[in-house]
């Protein structure tokens, strides 16, 4: 992946972070994106050295990414894979105001499905320029198939919506040179699952299968996909969630 320029979005932390120390480690230069440009990115940044980029956006407006995009685009003057990573997990009370209600369900959407939108826009008008063209890669979740706890219809709806832009991607795109995959972990040992985490205990997640997955995990995936080698699977989605939800 020498010559390879990767954007990780949501890379602060989580699967983000591991996403981009293992690309990294396979020789890929890597621009680190999350909300604050002087947080946590900046200092993975630093640990990766001259081959990360740091950049900050608030992807809770979608308006923000294409300036995102064009920032990470100039580093080294192409990219080859965008990880639409970033994402939220706040809950929509159902029983509740509707005000908070809606919210919830528009911020959702924005980080989860529109921002993500925007910059797969964004890549395709790169990657249709590029002789190799390019990889998008995103986030998607269990709760796309499965469907998600009470409070998470959004989270779930944002996802499915991942899912099917992912495949019409693919599906109008492959003659651009564009490929693109959807990721679905099931639960993944990070920050973003720190609150349901102490409420039940890690063993909780674990009692299905015994398996419990670490940002690592999803990472290697992340990585195989990236590389180019899984060229003729675009359009599929792979589980990554240790057969708690076997589809
Ligand atoms: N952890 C899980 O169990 C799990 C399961 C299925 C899917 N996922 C998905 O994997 C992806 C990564 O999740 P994670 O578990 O590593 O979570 P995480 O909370 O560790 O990382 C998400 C990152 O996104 C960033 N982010 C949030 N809102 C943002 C905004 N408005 N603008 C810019 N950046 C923003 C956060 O700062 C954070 O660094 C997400 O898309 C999530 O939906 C996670």
């Amino acid at each position: 992946m020498t010559d390879r320029v990767v954007l990780v979005t949501g890379a602060a932390g989580g699967i983000g972070a591991a996403t981009a120390r293992t690309l990294a480690g396979t020789g890929a230069h890597v621009v680190v994106h999350d909300l604050d440009p002087e947080g946590a990115v900046r200092d993975l940044a630093g640990e990766l050295g001259d081959r990360a980029l740091a950049l900050g956006t608030d992807l809770a407006d979608p308006h923000g990414a294409p300036a995102l995009w064009r920032a990470a685009l100039e580093w080294r003057g192409r990219i080859d894979v965008l990880v639409n990573n970033a994402g939220i997990y706040q809950p929509a009370d159902p029983e509740g105001d509707l005000g908070p209600w809606v919210e919830s369900w528009q911020r959702t959407l924005s980080v989860c499905l529109v921002s993500p939108a925007t910059l797969c826009r964004e890549a395709i008008k790169t990657f249709r320029g590029q002789e190799r063209g390019g990889i998008i890669i995103n986030m998607a979740s269990r709760a796309a198939f499965r469907g998600e706890d009470a409070e998470y219809w959004h989270y779930a709806a944002a996802k499915a919506g991942v899912v099917a832009m992912t495949r019409t991607i693919a599906r109008q795109h492959g003659r651009d040179g564009v490929t693109a995959f959807a990721v679905a972990p099931g639960f993944v040992n990070t920050p973003f699952n720190d609150p349901a985490v102490a409420v039940h205990g890690l063993d909780f997640f674990a009692q299905d299968t015994g398996l419990v997955a670490e940002p690592g995990d999803v990472a290697n995936v992340i990585a195989f996909l990236a590389s180019g080698l899984a060229r003729h699977a675009t359009g599929t989605t792979i589980d990554v969630n240790g057969a708690s939800y076997v589809r």
